[in-house]
């Protein structure tokens, strides 16, 4: 009994391999049991890029899309996300792409799976995984697409509708940049709304591209 409650106040941590390299999480994180939201999706989706990545990109969890390819921001919201990376001149190469939450969590109304918000606890369980992402990539800049990852990085008070931009988070990132998700623009209620959106979206990305750019290569 003591053992089971110890996995899960310990989340994924027993689940992480001591080498971090970006290959054997990849892998290793298809066995992780850390909280119960491995059982109902496909597969676990970790983060994509190269160790060489200069900015790290994090979403909240992967979508539909993102369960069944086995990578993250395939879908809709990557789309916009990828246009967004074109147009603020971040090459692919220099970005790693990942999630708060490495599993796929939904409900089932119908056929169709519809997207569910992860709680603060699994968040919290899935931490290891991205802590030891960062461990590795010690990326120059972050960039925390919507509450969910803002609020697992920066705290729980953080509001990216009141400090979205360029926030200050030592020992994150020289240079962190909190903005909305992609999805949240793609919601947005009608086509002025969406246009406006999309605008600030990718006003804070062209920052971080600003000042990967300003800051040359390492
Ligand atoms: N939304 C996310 O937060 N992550 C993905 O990978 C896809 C959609
Ligand atoms: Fe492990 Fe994260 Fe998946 Fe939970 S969501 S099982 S902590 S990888």
């Amino acid at each position: 009994m003591a053992g089971s409650r110890g996995a899960v106040d310990d989340g994924a941590r027993p689940f992480v391999p001591a080498r971090h390299t970006l290959p054997v999480m990849r892998e290793a994180v298809q066995a992780c049991r850390g909280c119960p939201l491995w059982r109902a999706a496909t597969q676990a989706v970790f983060g994509v890029g190269t160790a060489r990545a200069r900015v790290v990109m994090i979403g909240e969890e992967p979508g539909d899309r993102e369960d069944r390819a086995g990578v993250p921001f395939v879908g809709p919201a990557g789309h916009l996300l990828d246009e967004g990376l074109a147009a603020a001149g971040i090459a692919r190469r220099d970005a790693y792409l990942t999630n708060a939450v490495k599993h796929f969590k939904y409900t089932l109304r119908g056929k169709r799976r519809i997207h569910r918000k992860p709680t603060r606890a699994e968040v919290e369980a899935c931490r290891p995984w991205l802590d030891a992402e960062l461990e590795t990539l010690a990326p120059a800049a972050v960039v925390l697409l919507g509450a969910t990852a803002a609020q697992a990085l920066l705290g729980a008070a953080f509001r990216v509708t009141k400090s979205r931009g360029v926030v200050a988070a030592p020992g994150l990132a020289a240079f962190v940049v909190a903005t909305v998700h992609p999805a949240s623009v793609l919601r947005a209620v009608d086509a002025a709304a969406r246009a406006a959106a999309k605008a600030a979206f990718f006003a804070d990305l062209a920052v971080a591209g600003a000042w990967l750019a300003r800051r040359g290569r390492a």
